[in-house]
């Protein structure tokens, strides 16, 4: 019975790269459990840059009506929300950054109970062979972020050596990696 939600976020800039195929290849894995998949491409969405306004923290409604409003609802259906972005310059994306500021509508007092408690997997690839010292801005970033919404972290997994667009072709271990935490990490939960 698919009784729980998996949303899968994916913030690559560059269609058919690694991370696109990092994801596709979770799906496959998770698809297996009882789980219904959501999935948002967020380079195919209109969602607008944050503006700092703090209408949300003002009067819980955010100012912009778009495609981040249908996301914040697939949210709320979510029992776990994978975050999956290339490492740029030892971070996210601007596109994952943008959508994670728009989180901030859940930093409300009166909203951060609809999501306090649900479970975040992040997926990164990078170009760097070895993964050492060059997560550490990234997971402090992860770090505060979740503690800020109350939200859990089950795993950051890494794929480094993915400098080319089609390096995770020449890794077949990944994906099989990743197939398996689609399939065990999340029907073990
Ligand atoms: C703007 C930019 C910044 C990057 N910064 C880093 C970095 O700080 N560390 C790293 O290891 N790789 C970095 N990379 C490499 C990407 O993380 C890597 O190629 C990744 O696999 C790209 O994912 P994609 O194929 O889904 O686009 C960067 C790439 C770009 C385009």
């Amino acid at each position: 019975m698919k009784a729980e939600n998996i949303l899968v976020i994916n913030g690559a800039t560059r269609e058919s790269g690694n991370t696109d195929v990092i994801v596709q290849k979770f799906i496959e894995g998770a698809q297996t459990t009882w789980y219904t998949i959501e999935y948002a491409t967020l380079r195919e969405l209109n969602i607008s840059d944050c503006i700092g306004c703090c209408k949300c923290l003002r009067e819980s409604v955010c100012n912009f009506q778009d495609d981040m409003t249908q996301l914040r609802d697939t949210i709320l259906k979510s029992h776990i929300v994978v975050f999956a972005s290339p490492l740029y310059f030892c971070e996210v994306t601007g596109l994952m950054k943008n959508f994670l500021d728009r989180l901030y509508f859940f930093y409300h007092p009166v909203n951060k109970h609809l999501v306090a408690g649900k479970n975040v997997l992040v997926l990164t690839s990078l170009g760097e062979e070895e993964i050492g010292n060059v997560t550490a801005v990234l997971e402090e970033f992860y770090r505060r972020f979740l503690r800020a919404l109350d939200l859990k972290l089950l795993d950051m997994v890494y794929f480094p050596d993915l400098g080319e667009k089609d390096a995770i072709s020449q890794k077949p271990e990944y994906l099989e990696r990743i197939f398996n935490i689609g399939q065990t990490l999340i029907s073990t939960m």
